[in-house]
C-alpha cells in the first residue's frame, strides 16, 4: 500500500511516500526556520504564505524522489490538527484536491498520533503496550499506547510545553531558532549543576507536568544578571560569527552553563515523568516522540535509566522526531489496517486544538 502523507501544521512543509507504513520511499521537509527565525518564533500568516508557496514543489519532489506518479498511489493523508489552522488549510487542502482529482481515499491524520506514530519507525519496534512521552512545540504529555497505536491519556502539562519554555527562554537569550535545538548546541558545552532552576512538584505520583515556574524563574535570572556570556574557548578564540562578548574565566555562570542547566530542569522532569509512568501501568516499554525529543540529553538519560532498570527504549531517530510526513503516512497506514478507509473525509476541516 503506497501512501503519500502531508504534514503542514507549523512551520515544515513536508511530503513523503512510505510504502505499507514502514518503508520510506521518499521524505521531504522544507523548513521555514530563516523566515521566523529574526521573529523568535512562529509568524502564523507568514507560516500560511509559505506553505502555499511550497506545498506544490514539495509534494513534486516527495513524488519523484520515490519515482511514483500520483496514479500508483493508494491513499493521500494529511495533518488535519492540531495546529495553525491557517498553515493545516494549505496541506489539507493540496491532499484533498489530489485524492479527488486521482479518485483514490484521503485520510486525515492527527498530529499526535503522527508523532506517536513515529514510535514504530525506528529499526525496532514496540511489541504490546507502552509508556509514551509526547513532547513537542505544543504538546507535553504522557500516553499509555496500544499495539494498534490506540491512546489513553495519563498526564498533560498544566500549562506551557516543554518545546514552548526552551523557544521562550531561548529567545530572551537571542541564542538563535529554533530555540530547542540552539539550547541542546549550548547546553552540551555546560555544567547542568551551575544554576539550579525549580522542577515543579505535584501531589506523589502525578503524571501531570508544568514549565511556567521554571520559565520564570529562568526569565527573572536574565532580568536580574543579563544575559549570561559566552565561555572563552581554551585557545581563547571566538568563532568569527559569533559577534557577542565572552566570559572570562572569573564569570560564575557562562551562557552553556545557564543553557544546561534550564535544559537540565527540563529532562528531569520528562525523564521521572515517563518512568513513573510506566511504573503505574505495570509496562516495560517506553517511548519518546516530538520535537523535544531530539534534545541529546533527554535521549541520554532516558536510554541510561532504561537500562538500569531493564526496559525497552524506542525512540524515533531524530528525522522523525521534529515535524516530518512519513509519520503522516506512517500512522495512515495505521488507520487504514485498523479501521479501512473511510469514503467521505473530503469535507472535513482542520482543527487548531
Ligand atoms: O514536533 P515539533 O517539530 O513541532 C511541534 O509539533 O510543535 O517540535 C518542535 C519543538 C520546538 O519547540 C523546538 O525548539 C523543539 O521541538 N526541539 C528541541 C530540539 N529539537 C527541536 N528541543 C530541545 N532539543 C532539541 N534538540
Ligand atoms: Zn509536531
Amino acid at each position: 500500500m503506497l501512501i503519500l502523507g502531508i504534514e503542514s501544521s507549523c512551520d515544515e512543509t513536508a511530503a513523503a511516500v512510505v510504502e505499507d507504513g514502514r518503508e520510506v520511499l521518499s521524505d521531504v521537509v522544507a523548513s521555514q526556520a530563516c523566515i521566523h527565525g529574526p521573529y523568535g518564533g512562529v509568524v502564523p500568516e507568514l507560516a500560511s504564505r509559505k506553505h502555499l508557496e511550497y506545498i506544490i514543489p514539495v509534494i513534486d519532489m516527495a513524488l519523484g524522489k520515490a519515482g511514483c506518479g500520483p496514479d500508483k498511489l493508494d491513499a493521500i493523508a494529511a495533518t488535519q490538527g492540531p495546529g495553525l489552522v491557517g498553515a493545516l488549510l494549505v496541506g489539507l487542502g493540496a491532499a484533498k484536491a489530489m485524492a479527488y482529482a486521482h479518485g483514490i481515499p484521503f485520510i486525515p491524520v492527527n498530529h499526535l498520533e503522527g508523532h506517536i506514530q513515529a514510535a514504530f519507525l525506528g529499526d525496532e519496534q514496540p511489541a504490546g503496550p507502552f509508556a509514551c512521552l509526547v513532547v513537542s512545540g505544543g504538546h507535553t504529555a504522557v500516553y499509555r499506547v496500544e499495539t494498534d497505536c490506540t491512546t489513553t491519556l495519563l498526564g498533560a502539562t498544566r500549562d506551557d510545553a516543554a518545546g514552548e519554555a526552551f523557544d521562550k527562554i531561548a529567545k530572551m537569550l537571542d541564542i538563535g531558532y529554533p530555540g530547542g535545538i540552539a539550547m541542546d548546541r549550548l547546553a552540551s558545552k555546560g555544567n547542568p549543576e551551575a544554576v539550579h532552576f525549580p522542577r515543579s512538584r505535584f501531589d506523589k505520583g502525578s503524571l501531570e507536568f508544568s514549565f511556567s515556574g521554571l520559565k520564570t524563574a529562568a526569565a527573572n535570572f536574565i532580568r536580574q544578571h543579563g544575559i549570561p556570556l559566552k565561555k572563552l574557548s581554551p585557545e581563547g578564540s571566538v568563532h568569527p560569527a559569533e559577534t557577542r562578548e565572552v566570559a572570562n574565566a572569573a564569570s560564575e555562570c557562562s551562557l552553556e552553563d545557564f543553557a544546561a542547566s534550564f535544559q537540565e530542569a527540563i529532562v528531569d522532569v520528562l525523564v521521572s515523568k515517563t518512568f513513573e509512568a510506566a511504573r503505574q501501568c505495570g509496562l516495560r516499554q517506553i517511548a519518546a516522540v516530538g520535537g523535544v525529543a531530539a534534545n541529546s540529553r533527554l535521549r541520554q538519560k532516558l536510554s541510561v535509566q532504561a537500562s538500569a532498570e531493564g526496559i525497552r527504549l524506542f525512540m524515533p531517530p531524530i528525522r522523525f522526531c521534529t515535524d516530518n510526513a512519513v509519520m503522516i503516512a506512517s500512522a495512515a497506514y495505521r488507520i487504514w489496517t485498523r479501521s479501512g478507509f473511510c469514503l467521505d473525509t473530503l469535507d472535513i476541516d482542520a482543527f487548531s486544538r
